[in-house]
């Protein structure tokens, strides 16, 4: 398969984690005999650095024309108090390119359960997909300040078409699952959850075989802590869907480990979950996982199932052995982010050899040959 893919590596640790993701797809690449090219182009603070905006034309134009985006992260604290802030140019690409279903895949690694605060056998087996509204909701209302600043606000709307073409998509996925969807919402305050209940209720009648249940967003944030595994599919608007899949990322033990697949009718753009990590830019420790990961959801969205499956072999492999950031392992380990994708790229190119050897990551070799 050919794919044109625009890559926007943005802020903080980005470029870093980027880099290890185009290695997993130059090695699936070469292993499938597909034909993937990259374009580069600027988004967030280093595009406003160069540009003045957050996302210049040229970089959307590249985004349209492509047929995927691989997106790592967006942020920088220098722009705190700034009125042109890099996340614009985030909610404006996800915007113009119609992404209006973000699905946030949420596992617990055997290997990992340890790592997480909560308790294993609260964790342990946890799979959960979460459908969040991505170009709704009060991230996208008229925002108003007065000009004394002493007043604001912000409207949270949605429309029922809104909430249908992404409650197709949760429902479809959950019956390949565990058929089961959880919708989050306030409804006994908005009304615009309210409007969310109302909508997918009709629509759940489509799909006989899925049940349907309803949770007050107060009662999930609790719910996701007590009892995870009661979720399968969890569907929700834009900003429940962003908090409760930042709590949701404490199961898998790192939010360094969370992917992201962003769709629309005719985009495609993947990217983790977690932000620019400023503090950890140039270290080598940040995670690169998550985006790796993103990778293998944009291999199954292009129906390149075999070529997501070894992605995820070879992390698991990556996460038995060892090789991993220190936010996954022993700091003293000094295993960095480039040494990881260096090993997910090799076990994709070597995935039945039996001999790789964590003690040749620090030489940079991590199979035997
Ligand atoms: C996310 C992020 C963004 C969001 C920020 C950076 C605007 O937190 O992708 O979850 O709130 O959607
Ligand atoms: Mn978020």
């Amino acid at each position: 398969m050919k794919l044109n893919i625009t890559v926007l590596p943005g802020d903080g640790i980005g470029p870093e984690v980027i880099s290890q993701a185009v290695k997993t797809l130059n090695a699936i690449a070469l292993e499938f005999d597909h034909q993937f090219s990259y374009k580069y182009a600027d988004v967030g603070a280093v595009a406003i650095d160069n540009t003045g905006s957050p996302l210049p034309d040229e970089t959307l134009a590249l985004c349209k024309s492509s047929d995927a985006v691989l997106m790592g992260a967006i942020g920088d604290p220098k722009y705190d108090q700034a009125s042109v802030r890099p996340e614009q140019g985030l909610l404006k690409l996800r915007k113009d390119l119609g992404l209006f279903a973000n699905v946030r895949p949420v596992q617990a690694f055997d290997e990992l359960l340890d790592l997480s605060p909560l308790k294993k056998d609260i964790i342990k087996g946890v799979d959960i997909s979460i459908f969040r509204e991505l170009t709704g909701g009060i991230y996208f209302g008229e925002k108003k300040t007065t000009e004394d600043g002493r007043y604001s606000s912000d409207l949270c709307e949605y429309s029922n078409t809104e909430i249908e073409r992404i409650a197709h998509l949760a429902f479809k996925t959950a019956r390949l699952r565990g058929k089961k969807v959880t919708l989050i919402d306030k409804a006994n305050v908005l009304e615009t959850s309210r409007l969310w209940r109302k909508t997918v209720t009709e629509l759940a009648k489509s799909y006989p075989d899925v049940t349907l249940d309803f949770l007050y967003v107060d009662n999930a944030a609790m719910q996701m802590i007590l009892n995870p595994k009661q979720f399968d599919v969890i569907l929700t608007e834009n900003m429940f869907g962003d908090i409760i899949s930042d709590e949701a990322s404490v199961i898998g033990g790192s939010i360094g480990l969370l992917p992201s697949a962003s769709v629309g009718e005719k985009h495609a753009l993947f990217e983790p979950i977690h932000g620019s990590f400023p503090q950890a830019k140039g270290k080598g420790i940040a995670n690169p996982i998550a985006t790796i990961l993103s990778v293998a959801l944009m291999m199954e969205h292009f129906g390149l199932f075999d070529e997501a499956e070894l992605i995820k072999d070879a992390v698991v492999k990556s996460l038995k052995l060892g090789i991993v950031t220190p936010d996954l392992g022993k700091a003293q380990d000094n295993i960095t982010t480039e040494k990881v994708g260096d090993f997910i790229a090799d076990f994709i190119s070597h995935p039945t050899d039996s001999n790789h050897n964590f003690s040749n990551i620090h030489l940079g070799q991590s199979t035997i040959i």
